[in-house]
């Protein structure tokens, strides 16, 4: 067991260095390429890794259990609905409990200040798996993708279109960190947090309408008009976000070398049309598969610091 008393976390994107995010990302890429190779690196072996779930999951859940998995570990699922975490247990005392058993805790919840209570009372690393605030792990695995097709993303234009929501605040921080510039196009009173935007200013800004943010893009994202928790905003948030979709009409306004992300799930005809998801820009499953790769390269960092 992992007895540090002063952790790493990873909390936010700014948690890193630059030069950090970007070692990440080549560790990332050389697990992918062992993996690829059909060798194993059991960097982890002997370690656990606690991941509490209080949102659904797909692909962090997989990748993250997987990950531990491969480099020799182990993973354990730990959701509300089983655990005295979701009678009531205070925060703290899990954190301080879980703590003493795990080399290493993933955390996927509503509360972004919940996520940073955990992680004050814990002796070991906390990865934040997507708060409400933001989701780091998706933007390691999303700049993988992007360095492994076009190199290096500094100086580059990249557009989000939609919700200034959990992604896109980590798209402000992933600015900030690799120099590129980001072009926001989202509804009003759909804005990125003012808290999140401001430092970033100098690089990210609102823009009026998707046209203008994929003029001259190098890369397009968007994700869900609704995020977990909305479910409820969903129909007055499609009225709002009608004229928000990324279809082949916004993609043939970027660099004709543009490329097309989503964190996934999607909704085909919502936020994205099938045309672009499913074409020839959208790099969307593999920007699913890093998930593992950047993750794995992540929990070595946090672990084995
Ligand atoms: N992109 C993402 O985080 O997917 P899941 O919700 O399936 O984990
Ligand atoms: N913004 C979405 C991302 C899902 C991976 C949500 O929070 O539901």
């Amino acid at each position: 067991m992992n007895s540090r008393k002063t952790p790493r976390h990873f909390l936010s994107l700014l948690d890193l260095s630059a030069d950090e995010f970007r070692q990440l990302i080549v560790r990332a890429s050389e697990l992918k390429a062992t993996l690829h190779a059909g060798r194993t690196q059991e960097t982890l072996k002997g370690r656990t890794l606690a991941m509490i779930f209080e949102k659904s999951s797909t692909r962090t859940r997989v990748s993250f259990e997987a990950g531990m998995s491969q480099l020799g570990g182990h993973a354990l699922f730990l959701s509300p609905r089983d655990t005295q975490l979701g009678r009531g247990e205070p925060i703290e005392d899990s954190a301080r409990v879980l703590s003493r058993m795990v080399d290493c805790i993933m955390i996927r919840t509503f509360a972004h200040e919940n996520l940073e209570r955990f992680a004050a009372h814990s002796q070991v690393p906390v990865i934040n798996a997507l708060t409400d605030l933001l989701h780091p792990c998706q933007l390691l695995a999303d700049m993988q993708t992007y360095f492994e097709h076009r190199g290096d993303i500094a100086g580059k234009q990249v557009a989000w279109i939609g919700d200034g929501n959990n992604m896109c605040h980590s798209y402000i921080n992933a600015a900030r960190l690799l120099n590129f510039s980001l072009n926001i196009a989202c509804p009003e009173g759909y804005e990125p947090a003012a808290k999140i935007l401001q430092p970033a200013a100098d690089r990210c800004r609102i823009v009026s309408d998707p046209a203008t943010a994929a003029a001259g893009a190098d890369l397009i994202v968007t994700d869900v008009w609704a995020s977990m928790g909305q479910e409820q905003e969903q129909l007055k948030r499609a009225k709002a976000f009608a004229n928000y979709q990324v279809n082949e009409q916004l993609m043939a306004l970027a660099n004709p070398n543009a490329l097309f992300m989503h964190c996934l799930p999607a909704h085909r005809g919502e936020e994205v049309s099938a045309e672009v998801i499913d074409g020839a820009q959208s790099l969307v499953w593999e920007e699913a598969e890093n998930r593992l790769h950047a993750q794995k390269a992540l929990l070595e960092m946090l672990i084995l610091q």
